[in-house]
């Protein structure tokens, strides 16, 4: 199909759907395609701004419905011998990706992403981790680990349990997913998550978030009609993400879309610190960051001004479609 089948999807979804937003923002990208005198495109961006940025913005989900999946489980400070115990089940469920849209997902504990996992260098990491899905999955986990404990070779039938166990290292942000095949499907669908694992010695206290970049091919034809952050399309749009000004915000960051060779974040109104795949001191000073699935950092922000920021893919197709979100900075 030629590249507009995911405007074409966006506009056979809006009636079906019967949310008024959707169909509004896909009016607009209609007729984005169609010429038009300078001035009237102000006019029509403005309507589609509006639309994207007020209450109207066409996000599934209340507040707080993906608090798990933003806010990480807190760093501990390193102890020779701690086990860190998971325990995962592969669930097959339809989750809402963007307004009034169902999409059957695969799911690790019922969401897309899954859980975050996160433990300190040296902890003995273990996993329980029981297929509940109708076909055969894994976890692969990224960093160092025994050959046996990489999730390719011993697959998990449905029914089956394995228990995933080795030391955690090297600290970083690194990701899980499933390496069944065809891995591309069982990434797509959305067996995946991020994997936290701290130095020994704590980085300093921070607001700490995750993000995980996600994508939603929900007519099956091998592009992606929606984009999020941790899901659903526009929800940090809807529920700006709440952060003091006098505090480090620290973001876990994974790119984990399927289909489209790269993804993006790009902060509005200041600069940041990015340490790729946090496993090291090393870090750029910018306002964007490009990624390749299982491409991943830590982002450390200094909020120099309160107020209302944007930060969304520089994929300008994907913020369009989803990939979008608002920090709200206080003081
Ligand atoms: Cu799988
Ligand atoms: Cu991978």
């Amino acid at each position: 199909m030629p590249k507009s089948t995911r405007r074409q999807v966006l506009l056979a979804a809006a009636p079906v759907v019967a949310a008024a937003p959707l169909a509004k923002l896909a009016l607009a990208r209609a007729t984005e395609a169609a010429p038009r005198p300078a001035h009237a495109g102000m006019a029509m961006d403005a309507t589609k701004h509006a639309a994207m940025i007020g209450r109207e913005v066409p996000a599934p989900g209340r507040r707080g419905d993906l608090a798990a999946l933003l806010y990480p489980p807190k760093s501990l400070r390193h102890k020779p011998g701690r086990v860190r115990e998971y325990t995962l089940a592969a669930i097959d469920r339809q989750i809402e990706v963007a307004k009034g849209v169902f999409f059957s997902a695969w799911t690790y504990n019922g969401t897309v992403p899954g859980p975050v996992i996160r433990a300190t260098e040296d902890d003995l990491l273990r996993v329980n981790f029981t297929n509940a899905g109708s076909h055969p999955h894994t976890i692969h986990f990224h960093g160092i680990h025994p050959a046996n404990m990489d999730g390719v070779f011993e697959v998990v039938e449905p029914g089956a349990s394995f228990t995933y166990e080795f030391p955690a290292r090297p600290y970083g942000m690194h990701l899980y997913h499933c390496h069944s095949t065809p891995l591309k499907k069982h990434i797509a669908k959305g067996l995946y998550g991020a994997f936290i694992i701290d130095p020994p010695t704590p980085r300093p206290p921070a607001q700490e978030l995750v993000m995980v970049l996600t994508g939603f091919d929900t007519d099956g034809d091998g592009a992606n009609n929606f984009y999020g952050v941790n899901g659903p399309a526009f929800y940090y749009a809807k529920h700006p993400i709440r952060v003091r000004r006098s505090q480090t915000v620290r973001i876990y960051l994974a790119n984990l879309t399927e289909f489209d060779l790269l993804n993006s974040l790009h902060l509005h109104g200041d600069f940041f610190r990015y340490y790729p795949t946090g496993s090291s001191n090393h870090f750029e000073y910018t306002d964007t960051v490009m990624l390749c699935q299982g491409q991943r950092g830590i982002i450390e922000i200094d909020f120099a001004h309160s107020g209302r920021f944007m930060f969304h893919a520089h994929q300008s197709e994907f913020t369009e479609l989803g990939w979008m979100g608002f920090f709200e900075v206080i003081d």
